[in-house]
């Protein structure tokens, strides 16, 4: 007999959740929305987490002793033990800050913690697949504070290449941070081997989980990271909200990233101390109704099941593949199908990424090109843009045959 876990996901239900996906975006065509790893999409229940926030509780957070207060602060204060449960940290709200978005939590921890400890001949290790919000930030701090950083390689097949990681974290890295999921090339990073790694050279690693916590199941301490950071725009819940995990010690020690409101215990004219964490790390009024519509997300995403959702998203992109594979004026960047997640970015020979988003656009296909904030890999993969169809639980495999007569639309155009 079948669990629940091993049954395929019921699409045309979950689509009923989503009524963006029954969007005309012109002439009568339905949006096929292949932009993920962008932002995905958010279903009824976490938009109505928000609007009955808004109709029912709305009231500033930090304890007020008004009624409503008291109920928004419950909420947003257990909102962080349910992200914290998401992704399998036992620490609950003092492991789990909430931060606009995961780039946040980079330069969290890469202000609270880079800017205070690094020092010339320091080292920040890397990989060549790290996004932007990563690279620039820590190389950024690494630049005010004469620290250096370094890059892991990408081999031919997408992989990291674990000897290169092995030659260059020793002695003087002080902070590995490497994305989970890559989501240019769809890789899934070996996270807990190279948190070993780290760990063996006294160093701390940051496994950036954008394009991981909506995808599948997390587990920040089966990994062994000490710090993780998600967005929850990518994982169905809202805008201007994410997470940085840390450990409890680390955020414990760490110093303040911003200063304000509602992160202190005792202010005085020449010295403040702070409160404890999450409070600590989340200055000012926080996005009250985003954290709450995010613990919705959170309960949507297990109801569904995370190893449901990896399963489909699986079984789409391998599909998606087989088909990209079937020409061969058509470049695939990354692992195989089987070894990599749900998106996969390509060239078609002669087409420029963005003129065939355009052509996919008049077909109502939604995907992405340029360089997804992954600037020195498109260097690494000799090519200046890429267009990445990314997929999610509402996806089928009828959307991916759009995708294909979409670019066979492009090639006859460009031919
Ligand atoms: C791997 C990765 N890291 C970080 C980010 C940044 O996410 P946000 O813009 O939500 O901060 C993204 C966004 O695409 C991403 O894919």
């Amino acid at each position: 007999m079948s669990t629940r876990s091993e049954e395929p996901l019921d699409i045309g239900r979950i689509r009923d959740e989503f009524p963006i996906l029954e969007r005309d975006v012109g002439d009568g065509q339905r949006v096929v929305y292949l932009d993920n790893a962008a932002t995905s999409q958010t279903p009824d229940r976490v938009v109505d987490a928000m609007s009955d926030y808004y109709r029912g509780t709305n009231a500033n957070v930090h304890r007020g002793i008004h009624h409503l207060s008291q109920e928004a602060s419950l909420a947003y204060e257990n909102a962080h033990d349910r992200l914290a449960e998401l992704i399998g940290a036992s620490g609950g709200r003092e492991e789990m800050v909430f931060t606009k978005n995961t780039t946040e939590g980079l330069n969290l921890v890469a202000y609270g913690w880079g800017l205070r400890e690094l020092e010339p001949g320091d080292e920040v290790v890397l990989t060549e697949m790290e996004h932007h919000s990563s690279l620039v930030t820590w190389q950024q701090i690494a630049k005010r504070t004469g620290a250096d950083v370094k890059f892991i390689g990408v081999d031919e097949a997408g992989h990291l290449d674990m000897e290169h990681a092995r030659e260059i974290i020793g002695p003087d890295t002080e902070m590995v941070s490497v994305a989970h999921v890559s989501n240019t090339l769809g890789t899934v990073n070996p996270i807990a081997e190279l948190a070993d790694l780290a760990h063996e050279h006294d160093s701390f690693i940051f496994a950036d989980g954008a394009q991981a916590v909506p995808h599948h199941s997390v587990d920040v301490e089966e990994l062994g990271v000490d710090f993780y950071a998600f967005s929850g725009h990518k994982m169905c819940g809202p805008t201007g909200i994410g997470g940085l995990y840390g450990k409890k010690d680390l955020l414990a020690a760490m110093e303040p990233f911003m200063y304000g409101g509602g992160m202190v215990r005792k202010v005085e004219f020449d010295r403040t101390t702070w409160a404890d964490v999450p409070e600590k790390f989340e200055a000012g009024t926080p996005p009250i109704a985003e954290g709450i519509a995010l613990a919705e997300a959170a309960d949507y995403l297990d109801d569904v099941g995370l190893d449901r959702i990896e399963r489909h998203e699986r079984e789409l992109v391998e599909y998606a593949m087989d088909r990209l594979e079937s020409f061969d004026d058509i470049e695939i960047y990354g692992p195989p199908a089987d070894e990599r997640a749900g998106l996969v970015s390509f060239n078609l020979d002669g087409v420029h990424a963005h003129d065939l988003a355009s052509i996919m656009n008049d077909h109502a296909v939604a995907i992405r090109p340029g360089d997804h904030c992954t600037q020195p890999l498109h260097d690494v993969l000799g090519t200046a843009a890429s267009a990445r169809a990314s997929f999610y639980l509402y996806n089928t495999k009828d959307e991916v045959d759009e995708l294909i007569a979409a670019i066979d639309e492009a090639r006859e155009l460009f031919a």
